[in-house]
């Protein structure tokens, strides 16, 4: 583990005060929007060596509190999904804020010009490769699980591999849902993309917002919805099939679970880098 003391800039002068750290890995902040109280997002400069594919995670953080007995830092890293897809220039991250959370407490505070560390080692299973030829692809995320799909809704071998695009996000409340809504809203607009992936892209996506503990358009869990047939027919979609339907998830521990079991009830079977197959799975957080 990288151990850092604080190192004063070699063209600042004695009123440069307080210190100012050289981190390892620095990544400079470009861009932070607050969503709610507990949820931002935030873009950060590209290392140029680094290379991903969408749906990835890699390690961000900060340095952490100084040691009290020998005053040094030692870097404070979590994973964090990509939110921003393979071909962009810079990179975006969809997070929370624990309040006494060691990373985010910090985090939240972030602004336009500051620096974090970011480790250019990505990784992931919620990966195109990991999956087999299909007609339909699935989204499955809570909370901040939506962050995967922000790439993957941006990557234009989604719309390549499939023909319909269908992306749930359950959250506690509506607010919460802010951020995915804005993003899906402004596919539409998004000359870029439109021009790269075909103008009309967007009408593959199907979108289902749904909420479990404040009124919205929809309310219930998705996999609630899903067992009693109601999301399906609001899509206007068939129920889930091997042979024509994939899946990604992204969410808390117990809705990963609860919805693997529905998946492979219904015949699909988890797939991996290395053995691609209709369903892959990931944790939005480690509880
Ligand atoms: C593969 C992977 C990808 C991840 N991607 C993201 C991401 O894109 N965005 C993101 O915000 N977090 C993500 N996380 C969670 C992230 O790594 C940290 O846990 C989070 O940033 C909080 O860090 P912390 O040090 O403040 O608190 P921690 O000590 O890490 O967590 C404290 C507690 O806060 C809760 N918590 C942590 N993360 C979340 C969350 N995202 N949503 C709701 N509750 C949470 C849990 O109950 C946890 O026990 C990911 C985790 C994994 C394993
Ligand atoms: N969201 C908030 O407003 C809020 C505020 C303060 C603190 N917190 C804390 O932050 C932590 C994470 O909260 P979070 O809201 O981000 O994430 P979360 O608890 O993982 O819930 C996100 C969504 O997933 C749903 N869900 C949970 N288990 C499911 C399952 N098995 N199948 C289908 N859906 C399922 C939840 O529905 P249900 O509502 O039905 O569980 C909720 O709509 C928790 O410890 C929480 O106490 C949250």
């Amino acid at each position: 583990m990288t151990e850092m003391t604080p190192v004063t800039d070699t063209n600042a002068t004695a009123a440069d005060a307080p210190k100012k750290m050289v981190l390892p890995d620095a990544q400079t902040v470009t861009e932070v929007k607050h969503w709610t109280d507990r949820l931002f997002s935030f873009r950060v400069t590209r290392p140029a060596s680094l290379r991903f594919r969408s749906g990835e995670f890699v390690m961000i953080g900060l340095m952490g509190d100084p040691d009290p007995k020998t005053g040094k830092q030692k870097p404070l890293l979590r994973a964090y999904s990509i939110a921003s897809p393979s071909w962009d220039e810079e990179l975006e991250f969809y997070s929370i804020k624990v309040q006494d959370g060691p990373l985010t407490s910090k985090l939240q505070h972030i602004e336009p010009g500051d620096e974090i560390i970011l480790r250019p080692k990505p990784v992931g299973t919620l990966v195109h490769d990991a999956l087999l030829p299909g007609k339909r692809i699935w989204f499955f995320a809570t909370g901040t699980g939506f962050a995967p799909f922000a790439s993957l809704l941006r990557e234009p071998q989604t719309y390549e591999d499939y023909d319909e695009v269908v992306i749930t996000h359950t959250c506690r409340e509506a607010d919460e849902l802010h951020y995915g809504a804005a993003l899906v809203e402004n596919l539409k607009t998004d000359e870029l993309l439109n021009e790269v992936i075909g103008e009309g892209f967007w009408k593959k996506i199907k979108y289902y917002p749904t909420t479990t503990r404040e009124e919205s358009a929809k309310m219930g869990r998705i996999t609630d919805l899903m067992r009693s047939g109601e999301a399906f027919a609001d899509l206007g979609v068939a129920p889930i099939n091997p042979e024509t339907d994939r899946a990604m998830i992204c969410g808390n521990l117990a809705f990963n679970l609860e919805l693997k079991a529905m998946l492979e009830d219904w015949g699909l079977e988890e797939g991996a880098n290395s053995d691609p197959k209709q369903y892959v799975v990931e944790k939005a957080f480690l509880d």
